[in-house]
């Protein structure tokens, strides 16, 4: 019923020529993957190159941030309309490295949330816990925290259209992946959170995808676990080999 989601983050990796490559790679490998929804995210410079490389598959496009205002004086933003124009229908907001290095909070996200889903793009909002805070058993309280505030004000139609990733930050580029068992319990946390706060239904339409060191390696046991509805993939996503493979991977 919930369509996986596999999609690529390529933060800040690959210049137009580059990304051009690894998207005609990409999309020649997967040609025949009609099971899954395939997501690429290049920088905002590649998103053109990108665009040709995939015109015509059933390849998505994403972005990895965008401002939440329709246009102003918003030096070196880009706005929720210039992403659909590009030919984005995706964006990851609240990544981790957004929130540490660029001071992004909640109520920051909520805005772009709100203004992504208005314009008709698919909102990926990021959502994990740090080290200290998994260590001292406040995992879930972070989570709910990040949930309520990402998703203040936001009503059930809206929350229909959007994509969860759970990206516990300590796995994020450390080679340390969360257990199947340990990310598919605050997977499953987080689709609890939704039933609360909007209903049992929407709660298990929305697709929650894992995030953090997945490998072709690990990617078929947490691809397996119930609540796990797909991947958003950073190192292994730059390679067209690995990005394959856990596609492939159950
Ligand atoms: P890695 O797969 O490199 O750990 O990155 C995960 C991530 O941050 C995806 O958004």
């Amino acid at each position: 019923m919930r369509v996986p989601i596999i999609a690529g983050n390529w933060k800040m990796f690959k210049d137009e020529t580059e990304a051009f490559e690894l998207a005609t790679e990409i999309r020649k490998r997967l040609k025949d993957v009609s099971s899954k929804r395939i997501v690429l995210c290049p920088p905002f410079t590649s998103i053109p190159s990108v665009k040709k490389a995939i015109q015509g598959s059933s390849i998505y496009l994403g972005a990895q941030n965008m401002h939440w205002e329709e246009e102003g004086a918003y030096t070196g933003e880009i706005s929720a309309k210039m992403l659909l124009g590009s030919g984005c229908s995706f964006v990851i907001l609240g990544h981790s490295e957004r929130r540490a290095h660029f001071g992004e909070t909640d109520q920051v996200i909520n805005k772009k949330i709100k203004k992504a889903i208005e314009e008709g793009l698919t909102p990926i909002v990021c959502v994990g816990e740090i080290l200290e805070e998994r260590e001292s058993g406040k995992t879930e309280s972070v989570v709910e925290e990040q949930i309520r505030g990402a998703f203040e004000g936001i009503n059930k139609k809206e929350i229909e259209k959007l994509v969860i990733a759970y990206e516990p930050v300590w796995a994020i580029g450390t080679g340390k992946t969360a257990t199947p068992k340990q990310a598919n319990e605050v997977h499953r946390f987080i689709r609890e959170k939704i039933s609360l706060l909007f209903n049992q239904e929407i709660a298990q339409k929305v697709c929650i995808l894992y995030g953090g060191s997945v490998k072709p390696e690990n990617s078929k046991d947490l691809l397996a676990e119930p609540d796990i509805d797909g991947a958003l993939v950073g190192g292994a996503s730059l390679r067209a080999d690995s990005f394959d493979q856990i596609v492939r991977s159950d």
